[in-house]
C-alpha cells in the first residue's frame, strides 16, 4: 500500500533531498515550510516523480504553525513524520552572539519537533504503528563550543527521544534518530570545505532506504564524513570563521 511521509523544513537544503528520495521510493510527499516559492519549485521537481505531493506552509515557532503542521498529519494520512525543519544561526553569528536567537532554535529545532512527535505517537498508535524520523546532529551528542545553543536544542531533542523510544515501540511507532556530521545543505552554506561535507542526496537515499525494514529498525545512527579536510590549515580556518563575533 502507498505511504505518506511529512517532512518539515523541506521547502530547502536537506529537507528537500529527503523528499525527493522518499519519493524515488514511491512515497507521497507532504512538503512543509514558511516559503512558498522555494516549496513550489521541490513541489514541481517531486511531482514529475509520479506520487501525490502537496505542501503546507507554516511557521513552526507559532502556536497556529504548530497545530497546522499536526492536523496535516491526519488530514494526509501520514506514516513517517521526518522533524527536519531547523535553524543555527550561531553559525552566522558566533556562539551566544544573539541572545535574542536562544528561543527561535529551541522553538524550531526542540519544541516544535516534541510537540509534532508526540501529535505523531497518539495518531499512529491509534493506527497500528509509524515511523519517526529525528534529524538531530552529531552536535546532539556531543557539545560544540561554536554553536552551543544549536547543540543544546539537539541535546533536548535526543532527551525526548530516549526517554519515550522503548515504550512508543510498544505500540508500533518507531523513532529513528539521525546524529549527522556537517551536511553540504543551507545550514553549512558559509563552509569553506563545503565540497568535503556529507553528501546531502547520498544521506537522503539512506535514510529513506531504511523505512521498510520488518523484523528490526534502525534505532539511531551515527554518521561520520568520509572525506578529510585539508588539514588543520582549513579547521583552524573554519574555527576563526565561526568565533568571529564572540
Ligand atoms: N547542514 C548541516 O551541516 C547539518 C548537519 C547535521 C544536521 N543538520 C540538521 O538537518 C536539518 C536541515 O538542515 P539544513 O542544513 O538543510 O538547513 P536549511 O537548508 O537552512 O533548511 C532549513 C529548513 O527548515 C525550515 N525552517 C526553518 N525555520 C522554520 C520555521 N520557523 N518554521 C518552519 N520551517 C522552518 C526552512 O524553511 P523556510 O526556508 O521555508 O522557512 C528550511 O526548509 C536541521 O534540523 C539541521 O539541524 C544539518
Amino acid at each position: 500500500m502507498k505511504k505518506t511521509v511529512l517532512i518539515t523544513g523541506s521547502s530547502s537544503g536537506f529537507g528537500a533531498h529527503l523528499a525527493e528520495a522518499f519519493a524515488a521510493r514511491g512515497y507521497d510527499v507532504v512538503l512543509h515550510g514558511r516559503n512558498k516559492k522555494r516549496l513550489q519549485a521541490v513541489k514541481n521537481k517531486i511531482s514529475k516523480k509520479g506520487v501525490r505531493c502537496v505542501s503546507v506552509i507554516a511557521d513552526l515557532q507559532t502556536k497556529k504553525g504548530l497545530n497546522t503542521v499536526q492536523s496535516t498529519l491526519h488530514k494526509y494520512n501520514v506514516d513517517i513524520l521526518v522533524n527536519n525543519a531547523g535553524v543555527n544561526p550561531e553559525l552566522k553569528k558566533g556562539a551566544l552572539g544573539n541572545a535574542k536567537n536562544i528561543g527561535e532554535i529551541i522553538s524550531v529545532n526542540t519544541s516544535s519537533a516534541i510537540a509534532l512527535s508526540r501529535e505523531a505517537f497518539s495518531y499512529f498508535a491509534k493506527r497500528g504503528g509509524g515511523i519517526v524520523i529525528n534529524i538531530n546532529s552529531s552536535a546532539g551528542l556531543r557539545g560544540s563550543a561554536h554553536e552551543a545553543v544549536y547543540a543544546a536544542s539537539k541535546f533536548g531533542l535526543r532527551g525526548f527521544s530516549e526517554s519515550v523510544k522503548e515504550i512508543w515501540l510498544k505500540q508500533g511507532v518507531r523513532m529513528i534518530d539521525i546524529y549527522s556530521g556537517a551536511l553540504a545543505t543551507g545550514m553549512s552554506s558559509g563552509r569553506r570545505d563545503k565540497n568535503e561535507l556529507i553528501d546531502p542526496r547520498e544521506l537522503a537515499e539512506f535514510i529513506a532506504s531504511v523505512c521498510s525494514t520488518n523484523s528490526f529498525f534502525i534505532r539511531e545512527i551515527s554518521i561520520q564524513r568520509t572525506k578529510k579536510s585539508n588539514g588543520r590549515k582549513v579547521e583552524k580556518q573554519i574555527k576563526t570563521e565561526y568565533h568571529k563575533g564572540i
